[in-house]
């Protein structure tokens, strides 16, 4: 087994695994969520008497379901309690694994591009990791500044910092890489929210109970404040991680805006969700995410190549030379600058070449998103060829 496969194999693995977790984590989240905002007030005395705040009937799976919360806590705490850590811990670790394997090991095709400020590959992982770290320190320190102040305050001001964040990491790196690294700061933030603030607050409290004392209400202010952080960061986190599908979004001119527009629309978005959860809908919010949604997409639509003109369509022999030049080092069965042929795609044969011509044409022509950032440098002229080639029947 080669080098090359066992990295896909890993980008496999961690992927699969990351999903998985990820959902665990995300879908735990949002059912809480919900949870906390559908519970209705007991009305049976039994329940008044224990401490209970709310509660909820459901049916799920072919059973009944009868969840309550208590108002500050249960007389006695029972001997097992679950706590919700490892969905998030390894969504993080499965994560940080991934951006090091697909990433930070091809930091060369991956992290840097011809277009862009950062040209050392050292360089930019190490960009990317700080960004990682820094994210998480500055959002902390914002945090405890304005704990006191409206969380709309803080909203703001956060959004600036993810927004200059964007347009920096968008100068400095890929755009690819620029978008996943916005992503994986967000999530790191949420997973440090949960390792430093909520679970070390729930700790204290059980603590405190276990003593037989009061716990102090500050450590349940401060996660929720957390918590209720992470869940607006939800959607903007899962659109990032997803970018990397759609080179439109980050080969786009202006990248970072349509990142900050998209990731405002989602936040609008989910505003939308958390008030209806309460019974309140303000259908403005989603009307104005889906048409900073719709405006965006419109915006950044690739116009259509120009001089594509008639005459006689170019043989498969003479596009041929630019894939030669511009795909190979990466679309061959023996690639130079990534590990295997992304996508399975190979441009090393004829038949290879027809038989990709619809995808060769979008990803080349219609999207520009190939060569990837571009790092071969194909000039208009060469995409221009290939586009009168495909026009004229791919032969
Ligand atoms: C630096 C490496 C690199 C170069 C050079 C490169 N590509 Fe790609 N290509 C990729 C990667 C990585 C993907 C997978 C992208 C993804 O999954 O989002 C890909 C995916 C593709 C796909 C599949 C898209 C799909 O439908 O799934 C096509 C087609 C393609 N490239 C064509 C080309 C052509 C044509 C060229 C040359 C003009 C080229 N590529 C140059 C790295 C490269």
């Amino acid at each position: 087994m080669d080098s090359a496969y066992l990295i896909e194999c890993a980008g496999l693995l961690l992927r699969w695994l990351h999903l998985i977790v990820g959902i665990a984590w995300i879908g735990a989240s949002f059912y809480f969520i919900w949870l906390d905002d559908s519970l209705k007030e007991p009305t049976d005395p039994g329940l008044i008497e224990k401490g209970v705040g709310g509660e909820l009937w459901a049916v799920h799976g072919g059973g009944f379901y009868n969840p309550q919360k208590y108002r500050a806590a249960p007389q006695t705490l029972p001997q097992e309690l679950h706590w919700f850590k490892w969905e998030a811990y390894s969504t993080w670790i499965t994560g940080l694994l991934l951006v090091s394997t697909l990433y930070y090991v091809q930091a060369g095709s991956y992290m840097i591009a011809p277009d862009k400020a950062l040209q050392n590959p050292a360089a930019a992982v190490g960009t990317g990791i700080a960004t990682l770290v820094g994210g998480w320190l500055v959002y902390d320190v914002l945090c405890r500044l304005l704990f006191k102040r409206s969380p709309l305050l803080f909203g703001l001001v956060y959004g600036a910092f993810v927004i200059a964040m964007a347009a920096l990491l968008d100068h400095l790196l890929a755009g690819r890489a620029a978008f996943l690294h916005i992503g994986a700061m967000l999530g790191t933030t949420m997973v440090a929210n949960v390792f430093f603030w909520i679970i070390p607050g729930q700790k204290k409290m059980v603590d405190a109970m276990r003593r037989g004392e009061r716990p102090d209400p500050i450590h349940g202010l401060r996660g929720k404040q957390r918590s209720v952080h992470n869940n607006y960061l939800t959607l903007p986190v899962l659109f990032a991680m997803i970018s990397n599908h759609y080179a439109f979004t980050y080969n786009a001119p202006h990248a970072w805006l349509v990142l900050a527009l998209i990731m405002i629309a989602a936040v609008l978005i989910r505003h939308f969700f958390n008030l209806r959860h309460k019974g309140v809908y303000v259908w403005s919010y989603p009307a104005a995410g889906a048409a900073i949604l719709l405006a965006t997409l419109v915006w950044i639509a690739p116009a259509p190549l120009a001089g594509t003109a008639a005459g006689k369509a170019p043989s498969l022999l003479q596009v041929r030379t630019v894939f030669d030049a511009r795909c190979i080092a990466c679309h061959s069965a023996h690639p130079t600058l990534v590990a295997a042929a992304p996508n399975g795609v190979r441009l090393d044969s004829d038949a290879a070449i027809r038989a990709a011509a619809p995808r060769i044409y979008q990803q080349v022509v219609q999207l520009k998103a190939m060569p990837l950032g571009n790092v071969t440098h194909i000039s208009d002229d060469e995409r221009d060829l290939v586009a009168r080639w495909y026009r004229g029947g791919a032969q």
